[in-house]
Order: structure tokens, then sequence, then C-alpha cells
């Protein structure tokens, strides 16, 4: 039996959690710091490590007392994100597992995210397509084989989570901006306000969002809208662009089926569309396992180390990791990043 204490601290969220043979969830703690940011508008680098730094210890006691069993590895992220964030997480996990002589087992934070679609009652099988949608990417990736990853496409700007991030900002709407324009959008007509679906006219799998954001600070400017008809046209904007990419991509690779993932898979309209408009199973974790959590951390870990593939205490956090493992037969095309160093 394998239990995996999985630590995720790459952006503004503190997330502990211990998980059983990579599918049974035995403690899951997350400590938020949206309201520490929020008055910025968005996430201080600085104030996010040092919140990592005081809550890490007593939220693992938490997390290990509440799942009653010891365990047999250590998973922290290793990127991409913030790097004061990500050297908190790592460094101390890296000292639990030293001190308690236990594998120490790096994870990419995006690994993480589709791990989570393991953490249900409805587990995907390989092969599958994944779209990731969270505040640093957007991408469509094909996962033939476990921990083996082709990117077909990402965000050449702006990934869709910051979009609504940053269209929240201009709006006066509280940090984070997806919750905040989903609520807003609530009674909102939206085909109101006419916006653009960056790239959908092309043949590609790439994503761009900062035209949207740009529309959306025009349309501030001339200020002739109401508030809920504007969230409503922007969110089904940014969901449309996700739909129309994922459709192109589902038919391009014949995939039998998706796994979407990141903190935008808790977005509401996104979720409906997709489970209504795609002819293909689709696998959605729960929305508190969207946004950034340690059991997904836990569960990509788990099956890193059943596939021998972990690095170990030789790992250094990196901002700008790229989804890239070194397995026998890879090619080059394989060899794709995601970019991008917010997580
Ligand atoms: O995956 P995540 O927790 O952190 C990153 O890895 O970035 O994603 C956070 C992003 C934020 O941009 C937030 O605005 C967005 O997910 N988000 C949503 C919703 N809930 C969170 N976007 C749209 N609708 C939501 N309900
Ligand atoms: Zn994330």
């Amino acid at each position: 039996m394998s239990i995996v204490l999985g630590i995720e601290t790459s952006c503004d969220e503190t997330g502990i959690s211990v998980v059983q043979d990579g599918a049974v969830i035995l403690s899951n703690e997350v400590a938020s710091q949206i309201a520490v940011h929020a008055p910025f508008g968005g996430v201080v680098p600085e104030i996010a490590s040092r919140h990592h730094t005081e809550i890490i210890s007593q939220l693992t006691e938490l997390a290990l007392s509440e799942a009653k069993a010891s365990p047999t590895a250590i998973a922290a992220t290793a990127g991409p994100g913030l790097m004061g964030s990500l050297m908190v997480g790592m460094n101390f996990a890296k000292a639990l597992a030293y001190a308690w002589e236990l594998p120490f087992v790096p994870v990419h934070h995006i690994e993480g995210h589709i791990f989570s679609a393991f953490l249900t009652d409805d587990p995907p099988t390989f092969p599958f397509l994944t779209l990731v949608v969270s505040g640093g990417h957007t991408c469509l990736i094909q996962c033939d084989r476990p921990h083996h990853y082709v990117i077909l496409g990402s965000t050449r700007d702006d990934a869709v989570g910051e979009c609504f991030d940053k269209a929240a900002r201009l709006l006066g709407l509280p940090y984070p901006g997806g919750p905040s324009i989903q609520k807003a959008s609530e009674g909102g007509d939206p085909k109101a306000v006419k916006l653009p679906r960056g790239m959908t006219n092309e043949d590609s799998l790439e994503f761009s969002y900062s035209g949207l954001k740009t529309a959306v600070l025009y349309a501030v400017r001339e200020n002739q809208f109401e508030l809920a008809d504007m969230a409503a046209s922007f969110q089904h904007a940014a969901v449309d662009v996700l739909l129309i990419k994922t459709k192109l991509a589902l038919r391009q690779t014949g995939a039998p089926r998706l796994v979407v993932a990141g903190g935008v898979a808790a977005n509401r309209l996104l979720r409906e569309r997709l489970q209504a408009e795609l002819d293909v199973p689709v696998h959605m974790p729960p929305m508190a396992l969207c946004v950034d959590n340690g059991a997904m951390i836990a569960a990509a870990a788990e099956s890193l180390l059943a596939h021998g593939l972990t690095q170990g205490f030789e790992a250094v956090p990196s901002p700008s990791l790229p989804l890239v493992r070194q397995i026998p037969g890879m090619g080059d095309k394989d060899k794709a990043t995601t970019g991008g160093s917010r997580t």
C-alpha cells in the first residue's frame, strides 16, 4: 500500500494532502490566501511565500493526523510557479523525506492537475486528451500512456484564468476573477456585448486570450453596458474558444475521452457545455479538486513512483519547468513545453 503526502505551494494556496494508492484521499487541507491578495487584485509573490512558510508546518500536522496513516513517500510541486513559494514547499518536503528516510518525489504542477482526474469515482483510462485551463496555462495535451505528454497547442499570450482575472479587475470585480465573473454573469445576456474569440478561425490548436482582455478594456472605456451582460458575454466568449479548440483537437487526434483540469474547470458554463456538446466521455474532477491542492500532487507522485520516473532529492524548484520527461523513444515533437511561469 502506498501513502503519499502531497504538498502544493506553487502559487497562493497551501495544499497538503495524504492519498492512498494514488486514488483515495485520506485528508486534503487547503489554506487559501485569496483574502490576503485580494486588495492587490492579484497574487503578490513575497506575501505568498511568507504565508506558505507560516502555515505549512501546522497544516501538514493536521493533514497527517486526519489521515491516520504514515506516509511511504513525500511529494511536492517542483514547478512551474512562483520561485519563493515553490522553494517553501519543496524544501519542507525534502526535509521531511530526509528525516523520515522516505522517497522524495518532485511533481510538475500540470501533471498534478491531470492526475486530479484519477481521484474520482470514474478515473479515465489511457489514451485521452487533456484540456488544462488554469491561471497560468491553457493547453491541449495528448496523453497516450502514463506520463507521456504531447502538447498539441497552448496559449500564445494570456492563459484563460489570467484573462478572467484581468477582465474582472477591469470590471471592478474581486480577485479571483473566475468565480466573480461567473457570479456577476447570472441573469446577463451573453449576446449583449460583442467580444472576439481569439484564433478560432484558424485550423490550429494554439490559443490567444489577450484580444479578449483588450476588448473588455475598450468596452469599459466606452462604459455602455450592464455589468451582468458584460460578465455573461465575456464568459461565453472565453468558454466558446475552449469548446472550439477542444472539438478541433478531438477531431484531429480521434482521442476517445477528454480530461479537463485546472482552476477554470470549476466554471459552471464550461462544465455544462462540455457535457452537452461533446460526443466523448468527459472526466472532470469535482470543483474542489480543480483548483490547486495537494491531493493531485500526491496522486501524480504515486504513479511516477510506480513507473520508476522520479528524480528524487536532486530536483530543484523551477518557475518555468517544462512538462518533459526523458522517456526512451520520445521524439522531438514530444518535447514541447507548456511555457509560462504562473501555474
Ligand atoms: O489551477 P488554479 O487554482 O491555479 C493555477 O494553477 O493557476 O487556477 C486558478 C485560476 C484563476 O485564474 C481563477 O480565476 C480561475 O482559476 N477560476 C475560475 C473559476 N474558479 C477559479 N475561472 C472561471 N470560473 C470559475 N468558476
Ligand atoms: Zn494550478
